[in-house]
Protein backbone atom coordinates (compact mmCIF):
# COMPACT_ATOMS: atom_id res chain seq x y z
CA UNK A 1 0.00 0.00 0.00
CA UNK A 2 1.32 3.49 -0.96
CA UNK A 3 0.76 6.39 1.03
CA UNK A 4 1.05 9.98 0.28
CA UNK A 5 1.46 11.86 3.39
CA UNK A 6 1.52 15.83 3.19
CA UNK A 7 3.69 18.21 4.71
CA UNK A 8 5.55 14.78 5.85
CA UNK A 9 9.02 16.63 6.43
CA UNK A 10 6.85 18.22 9.40
CA UNK A 11 7.08 17.70 13.02
CA UNK A 12 3.97 15.18 12.71
CA UNK A 13 4.97 13.72 9.35
CA UNK A 14 8.20 12.95 9.83
CA UNK A 15 6.92 11.08 13.02
CA UNK A 16 4.22 9.03 11.21
CA UNK A 17 6.54 8.85 7.63
CA UNK A 18 9.15 6.44 9.70
CA UNK A 19 6.09 4.53 11.85
CA UNK A 20 4.22 3.68 8.01
CA UNK A 21 7.69 2.84 6.70
CA UNK A 22 8.31 0.47 9.77
CA UNK A 23 5.16 -0.99 9.79
CA UNK A 24 6.29 -1.97 5.90
CA UNK A 25 4.39 0.44 4.16
CA UNK A 26 5.60 2.79 0.78
CA UNK A 27 5.81 6.43 1.86
CA UNK A 28 5.82 9.31 -0.60
CA UNK A 29 6.20 12.47 0.95
CA UNK A 30 5.19 15.89 -0.45
CA UNK A 31 6.48 19.02 1.16
CA UNK A 32 7.87 22.63 0.20
CA UNK A 33 10.16 22.24 3.37
CA UNK A 34 9.18 25.45 4.93
CA UNK A 35 11.89 24.08 7.73
CA UNK A 36 14.15 22.29 5.58
CA UNK A 37 14.63 18.78 4.93
CA UNK A 38 17.27 17.97 7.67
CA UNK A 39 14.17 15.81 9.48
CA UNK A 40 13.98 13.16 6.31
CA UNK A 41 17.99 12.86 5.76
CA UNK A 42 17.62 9.53 8.00
CA UNK A 43 14.77 7.66 5.88
CA UNK A 44 16.23 8.67 2.05
CA UNK A 45 18.58 5.62 1.76
CA UNK A 46 15.21 3.85 2.54
CA UNK A 47 13.93 1.62 -1.16
CA UNK A 48 10.09 2.37 0.68
CA UNK A 49 10.61 6.25 0.65
CA UNK A 50 10.14 8.50 -1.90
CA UNK A 51 10.07 12.05 -1.52
CA UNK A 52 8.64 14.79 -3.78
CA UNK A 53 9.31 18.73 -3.29
CA UNK A 54 6.56 20.74 -3.93
CA UNK A 55 3.09 23.04 -2.90
CA UNK A 56 0.24 21.68 -2.22
CA UNK A 57 -1.33 24.91 -4.07
CA UNK A 58 0.29 23.63 -7.44
CA UNK A 59 -2.11 21.34 -9.08
CA UNK A 60 0.54 19.26 -11.42
CA UNK A 61 2.57 19.22 -8.26
CA UNK A 62 -0.63 17.29 -6.18
CA UNK A 63 -1.20 15.33 -9.24
CA UNK A 64 2.42 14.08 -9.36
CA UNK A 65 2.62 13.36 -5.94
CA UNK A 66 -0.99 11.22 -6.21
CA UNK A 67 0.42 8.50 -8.86
CA UNK A 68 -0.33 4.98 -8.03
CA UNK A 69 -1.31 6.44 -4.02
CA UNK A 70 -4.13 4.44 -2.26
CA UNK A 71 -4.38 6.55 0.88
CA UNK A 72 -3.57 9.97 1.67
CA UNK A 73 -2.85 11.24 4.96
CA UNK A 74 -3.05 15.21 4.68
CA UNK A 75 -1.02 17.00 7.29
CA UNK A 76 0.33 19.97 5.18
CA UNK A 77 -0.72 23.18 6.24
CA UNK A 78 0.42 26.79 8.11
CA UNK A 79 -0.08 25.39 11.84
CA UNK A 80 -0.85 27.47 14.54
CA UNK A 81 -2.68 30.71 15.44
CA UNK A 82 0.11 33.05 15.33
CA UNK A 83 1.83 31.36 11.72
CA UNK A 84 -2.18 32.13 10.41
CA UNK A 85 -2.48 35.10 11.66
CA UNK A 86 1.06 36.61 10.45
CA UNK A 87 0.38 35.21 6.51
CA UNK A 88 -3.50 35.22 6.48
CA UNK A 89 -3.51 34.66 2.87
CA UNK A 90 -0.84 32.48 2.67
CA UNK A 91 -2.80 30.33 5.23
CA UNK A 92 -6.28 30.58 3.28
CA UNK A 93 -4.62 29.38 0.15
CA UNK A 94 -2.76 26.98 2.19
CA UNK A 95 -5.30 25.58 4.47
CA UNK A 96 -8.89 25.61 3.02
CA UNK A 97 -8.17 26.20 -1.19
CA UNK A 98 -5.26 23.80 -1.72
CA UNK A 99 -6.98 21.36 0.68
CA UNK A 100 -9.83 21.71 -1.36
CA UNK A 101 -8.14 20.76 -4.49
CA UNK A 102 -5.84 17.92 -2.76
CA UNK A 103 -9.98 16.37 -2.14
CA UNK A 104 -11.25 17.05 -5.77
CA UNK A 105 -8.07 15.38 -7.42
CA UNK A 106 -7.96 12.88 -4.76
CA UNK A 107 -11.77 11.64 -5.56
CA UNK A 108 -11.24 11.83 -8.98
CA UNK A 109 -8.35 9.65 -8.88
CA UNK A 110 -9.60 5.58 -8.15
CA UNK A 111 -6.84 4.42 -6.64
CA UNK A 112 -6.97 6.60 -3.53
CA UNK A 113 -9.30 4.89 -1.14
CA UNK A 114 -8.24 6.61 2.24
CA UNK A 115 -8.41 10.26 3.25
CA UNK A 116 -7.32 11.45 6.61
CA UNK A 117 -7.05 14.81 7.72
CA UNK A 118 -5.10 16.61 10.53
CA UNK A 119 -7.87 18.92 12.23
CA UNK A 120 -7.59 20.03 15.78
CA UNK A 121 -9.30 20.62 19.01
CA UNK A 122 -8.91 24.22 18.84
CA UNK A 123 -11.82 24.40 16.53
CA UNK A 124 -13.68 24.42 19.42
CA UNK A 125 -12.63 27.33 20.99
CA UNK A 126 -14.12 27.78 24.75
CA UNK A 127 -15.63 25.52 26.36
CA UNK A 128 -19.15 26.69 27.93
CA UNK A 129 -18.92 25.04 32.09
CA UNK A 130 -16.54 22.87 33.08
CA UNK A 131 -17.85 19.37 31.78
CA UNK A 132 -15.92 17.87 29.52
CA UNK A 133 -16.51 18.26 25.51
CA UNK A 134 -16.43 15.40 22.75
CA UNK A 135 -16.77 15.37 19.11
CA UNK A 136 -20.85 16.08 19.17
CA UNK A 137 -19.92 19.86 20.80
CA UNK A 138 -20.36 22.42 18.46
CA UNK A 139 -17.39 24.33 17.26
CA UNK A 140 -16.33 27.82 18.02
CA UNK A 141 -13.03 29.12 15.99
CA UNK A 142 -11.56 31.82 17.48
CA UNK A 143 -8.44 31.97 14.76
CA UNK A 144 -8.20 31.94 11.77
CA UNK A 145 -6.31 29.01 11.87
CA UNK A 146 -9.27 27.04 13.52
CA UNK A 147 -11.75 28.54 11.32
CA UNK A 148 -9.97 26.86 8.38
CA UNK A 149 -9.83 23.71 9.79
CA UNK A 150 -13.16 23.86 10.57
CA UNK A 151 -14.38 24.65 6.69
CA UNK A 152 -11.89 22.16 5.04
CA UNK A 153 -13.23 19.47 8.19
CA UNK A 154 -16.92 20.08 7.44
CA UNK A 155 -16.66 19.75 3.27
CA UNK A 156 -14.82 16.79 4.13
CA UNK A 157 -17.82 15.36 6.47
CA UNK A 158 -20.79 16.68 4.54
CA UNK A 159 -19.23 15.46 1.46
CA UNK A 160 -20.94 12.79 -1.13
CA UNK A 161 -18.34 10.36 -2.25
CA UNK A 162 -17.80 7.46 -4.21
CA UNK A 163 -18.43 4.79 -2.38
CA UNK A 164 -14.96 3.24 -1.65
CA UNK A 165 -13.21 6.12 -0.83
CA UNK A 166 -12.83 6.68 2.77
CA UNK A 167 -12.56 10.05 3.85
CA UNK A 168 -12.01 10.65 8.16
CA UNK A 169 -11.09 14.11 10.31
CA UNK A 170 -8.67 13.64 13.30
CA UNK A 171 -8.73 15.95 16.05
CA UNK A 172 -5.48 16.68 17.68
CA UNK A 173 -4.86 17.39 20.99
CA UNK A 174 -1.84 19.73 21.21
CA UNK A 175 1.03 17.71 20.44
CA UNK A 176 4.56 17.54 22.44
CA UNK A 177 7.74 15.57 22.28
CA UNK A 178 10.57 14.31 19.80
CA UNK A 179 10.33 14.61 16.42
CA UNK A 180 13.24 14.78 13.81
CA UNK A 181 11.65 18.37 12.81
CA UNK A 182 11.62 19.59 16.53
CA UNK A 183 9.36 22.57 17.21
CA UNK A 184 9.66 24.32 20.60
CA UNK A 185 6.84 26.61 19.76
CA UNK A 186 4.38 24.04 21.26
CA UNK A 187 3.66 24.72 25.18
CA UNK A 188 5.55 21.86 26.64
CA UNK A 189 8.43 21.77 24.59
CA UNK A 190 8.80 25.07 25.37
CA UNK A 191 8.60 25.19 28.78
CA UNK A 192 10.86 22.05 29.17
CA UNK A 193 13.49 23.79 27.08
CA UNK A 194 13.87 26.65 28.87
CA UNK A 195 13.32 25.04 32.28
CA UNK A 196 16.55 22.12 31.25
CA UNK A 197 18.53 25.54 30.34
CA UNK A 198 17.55 27.11 34.07
CA UNK A 199 15.44 29.65 32.58
CA UNK A 200 12.78 31.03 34.57
CA UNK A 201 9.00 30.16 33.37
CA UNK A 202 6.66 33.02 32.66
CA UNK A 203 3.47 31.18 32.44
CA UNK A 204 0.74 33.34 31.05
CA UNK A 205 -3.12 32.27 32.03
CA UNK A 206 -2.05 29.56 34.02
CA UNK A 207 -5.58 28.04 34.78
CA UNK A 208 -6.72 27.29 31.86
CA UNK A 209 -7.52 23.93 30.03
CA UNK A 210 -5.99 21.99 27.03
CA UNK A 211 -5.85 18.16 26.25
CA UNK A 212 -2.10 16.88 25.33
CA UNK A 213 -0.76 14.19 23.16
CA UNK A 214 2.55 12.68 22.17
CA UNK A 215 3.49 13.37 18.66
CA UNK A 216 4.06 9.29 18.37
CA UNK A 217 0.59 8.82 19.83
CA UNK A 218 -0.70 11.81 17.33
CA UNK A 219 1.15 9.76 14.24
CA UNK A 220 -0.12 5.82 15.67
CA UNK A 221 -3.68 7.11 15.47
CA UNK A 222 -3.25 8.22 11.50
CA UNK A 223 -1.87 5.24 11.08
CA UNK A 224 -5.02 3.26 12.57
CA UNK A 225 -7.44 4.96 10.76
CA UNK A 226 -5.78 3.69 7.65
CA UNK A 227 -6.16 0.22 9.02
CA UNK A 228 -9.81 0.00 10.75
CA UNK A 229 -12.56 -1.02 8.90
CA UNK A 230 -14.31 0.90 6.59
CA UNK A 231 -17.48 1.19 7.97
CA UNK A 232 -16.09 2.37 11.23
CA UNK A 233 -14.58 5.42 9.86
CA UNK A 234 -15.56 6.75 6.86
CA UNK A 235 -16.95 10.14 6.65
CA UNK A 236 -16.19 10.31 10.54
CA UNK A 237 -14.48 12.53 12.89
CA UNK A 238 -12.49 11.28 16.42
CA UNK A 239 -10.51 13.51 18.78
CA UNK A 240 -7.06 11.81 19.45
CA UNK A 241 -5.72 11.87 22.91
CA UNK A 242 -6.57 10.90 26.01
CA UNK A 243 -8.91 11.96 28.87
CA UNK A 244 -6.27 11.28 31.43
CA UNK A 245 -4.19 14.06 29.76
CA UNK A 246 -6.13 17.40 30.09
CA UNK A 247 -3.79 19.68 31.76
CA UNK A 248 -3.64 23.15 33.67
CA UNK A 249 -0.62 25.21 32.49
CA UNK A 250 0.21 25.33 36.13
CA UNK A 251 0.32 22.00 36.02
CA UNK A 252 2.45 21.12 33.02
CA UNK A 253 4.80 23.89 35.24
CA UNK A 254 4.75 21.29 38.44
CA UNK A 255 4.96 18.41 36.09
CA UNK A 256 8.54 19.67 35.19
CA UNK A 257 8.68 20.88 38.71
CA UNK A 258 9.02 17.40 39.44
CA UNK A 259 11.65 16.38 37.22
CA UNK A 260 13.41 20.35 37.64
CA UNK A 261 12.46 20.89 41.15
CA UNK A 262 15.01 24.14 40.47
CA UNK A 263 12.78 25.32 38.53
CA UNK A 264 11.97 29.24 39.16
CA UNK A 265 7.97 30.01 37.68
CA UNK A 266 6.32 33.37 37.50
CA UNK A 267 2.15 33.50 37.09
CA UNK A 268 0.85 36.12 35.03
CA UNK A 269 -2.73 35.68 35.75
CA UNK A 270 -5.24 36.16 32.79
CA UNK A 271 -8.92 36.24 33.53
CA UNK A 272 -9.93 34.98 29.42
CA UNK A 273 -8.32 32.70 27.55
CA UNK A 274 -9.66 32.50 23.90
CA UNK A 275 -9.03 28.68 24.12
CA UNK A 276 -10.30 26.71 27.50
CA UNK A 277 -11.29 23.18 27.09
CA UNK A 278 -11.29 19.31 28.62
CA UNK A 279 -11.91 17.11 26.07
CA UNK A 280 -13.27 13.48 26.06
CA UNK A 281 -11.45 10.94 23.75
CA UNK A 282 -13.38 8.06 24.49
CA UNK A 283 -14.95 8.03 20.70
CA UNK A 284 -11.92 6.52 19.13
CA UNK A 285 -10.68 4.62 22.40
CA UNK A 286 -14.09 2.64 22.03
CA UNK A 287 -14.46 2.40 18.26
CA UNK A 288 -11.27 1.94 17.35
CA UNK A 289 -9.36 0.73 20.67
CA UNK A 290 -6.83 3.53 20.50
CA UNK A 291 -5.01 4.21 23.39
CA UNK A 292 -1.88 6.38 24.08
CA UNK A 293 1.42 4.90 25.07
CA UNK A 294 3.03 8.03 26.31
CA UNK A 295 2.41 10.77 29.25
CA UNK A 296 3.40 14.35 29.43
CA UNK A 297 5.74 13.84 32.05
CA UNK A 298 7.09 10.99 29.57
CA UNK A 299 8.08 13.54 27.22
CA UNK A 300 9.38 16.49 29.59
CA UNK A 301 11.87 13.85 30.22
CA UNK A 302 12.66 13.35 26.62
CA UNK A 303 12.63 17.00 26.45
CA UNK A 304 14.97 17.52 29.20
CA UNK A 305 17.09 14.23 27.88
CA UNK A 306 17.79 15.90 24.22
CA UNK A 307 18.64 19.46 25.94
CA UNK A 308 20.44 18.64 28.44
CA UNK A 309 23.13 16.14 26.45
CA UNK A 310 23.25 19.11 23.97
CA UNK A 311 21.86 16.71 21.26
CA UNK A 312 20.57 19.68 19.52
CA UNK A 313 23.23 22.40 18.58
CA UNK A 314 21.05 25.34 19.73
CA UNK A 315 17.77 25.05 20.52
CA UNK A 316 16.53 28.66 19.94
CA UNK A 317 16.78 28.73 16.08
CA UNK A 318 14.02 29.67 14.55
CA UNK A 319 13.53 26.50 12.58
CA UNK A 320 12.05 25.03 15.57
CA UNK A 321 9.38 27.65 15.38
CA UNK A 322 6.72 27.90 13.37
CA UNK A 323 6.18 31.76 14.26
CA UNK A 324 8.86 33.10 11.88
CA UNK A 325 10.66 36.23 12.35
N1 LIG B 1 1.14 20.48 16.33
C1 LIG B 1 -0.09 20.47 16.87
O1 LIG B 1 -0.30 20.69 18.11
C2 LIG B 1 -1.25 20.17 16.02
C3 LIG B 1 -2.46 20.08 16.66
C4 LIG B 1 -3.54 19.86 15.89
C5 LIG B 1 -3.41 19.69 14.52
N2 LIG B 1 -2.22 19.77 13.90
C6 LIG B 1 -2.16 19.61 12.46
O2 LIG B 1 -1.25 18.57 12.11
C7 LIG B 1 -0.62 18.87 10.86
C8 LIG B 1 0.88 18.80 10.98
O3 LIG B 1 1.35 19.71 11.99
P1 LIG B 1 2.89 19.81 12.41
O4 LIG B 1 2.93 20.16 13.85
O5 LIG B 1 3.61 18.59 11.92
O6 LIG B 1 3.33 21.11 11.60
P2 LIG B 1 4.66 21.44 10.77
O7 LIG B 1 4.60 22.90 10.49
O8 LIG B 1 5.85 20.89 11.48
O9 LIG B 1 4.49 20.63 9.41
C9 LIG B 1 3.76 21.10 8.32
C10 LIG B 1 4.52 20.72 7.06
O10 LIG B 1 3.73 21.14 5.94
C11 LIG B 1 4.61 21.68 4.98
N3 LIG B 1 3.87 22.60 4.12
C12 LIG B 1 3.31 23.80 4.47
N4 LIG B 1 2.74 24.38 3.41
C13 LIG B 1 2.93 23.53 2.36
C14 LIG B 1 2.58 23.59 0.97
N5 LIG B 1 1.93 24.63 0.47
N6 LIG B 1 2.94 22.56 0.18
C15 LIG B 1 3.64 21.49 0.68
N7 LIG B 1 3.99 21.40 1.98
C16 LIG B 1 3.65 22.40 2.81
C17 LIG B 1 5.72 22.36 5.77
O11 LIG B 1 6.90 22.52 4.99
C18 LIG B 1 5.89 21.41 6.95
O12 LIG B 1 6.89 20.46 6.69
C19 LIG B 1 -1.13 20.26 10.46
O13 LIG B 1 -2.18 20.12 9.53
C20 LIG B 1 -1.62 20.84 11.76
O14 LIG B 1 -2.61 21.83 11.57
C21 LIG B 1 -1.12 19.99 14.63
Amino acid sequence: MRVLITGGAGYIGSVLTRQLLEKGYQVRVLDCLNYGGESILGVLSNPNFEFLRGDIRRKADVAEALQDVDAVVHLAAIVGDPACAKQPQLARETNLNASLMLYELCQNQSSVKRFVFASTCSNYGKMEGSDYIDETAPLKPISLYAELKVAFEQHLLSSKTRGDFIPTALRFATVYGISPRMRFDLTVNEFTRDAALGRELVIYGEQFWRPYCHVEDLARACALILESPCDKVDHEVFGVGDKSENYQKKMLAEEIKRILPETKVKYVHKDEDPRDYRVDFTKIKKQLGFSITKTVPQGIREIVFVIQNGILHDPFNKIYSNISE
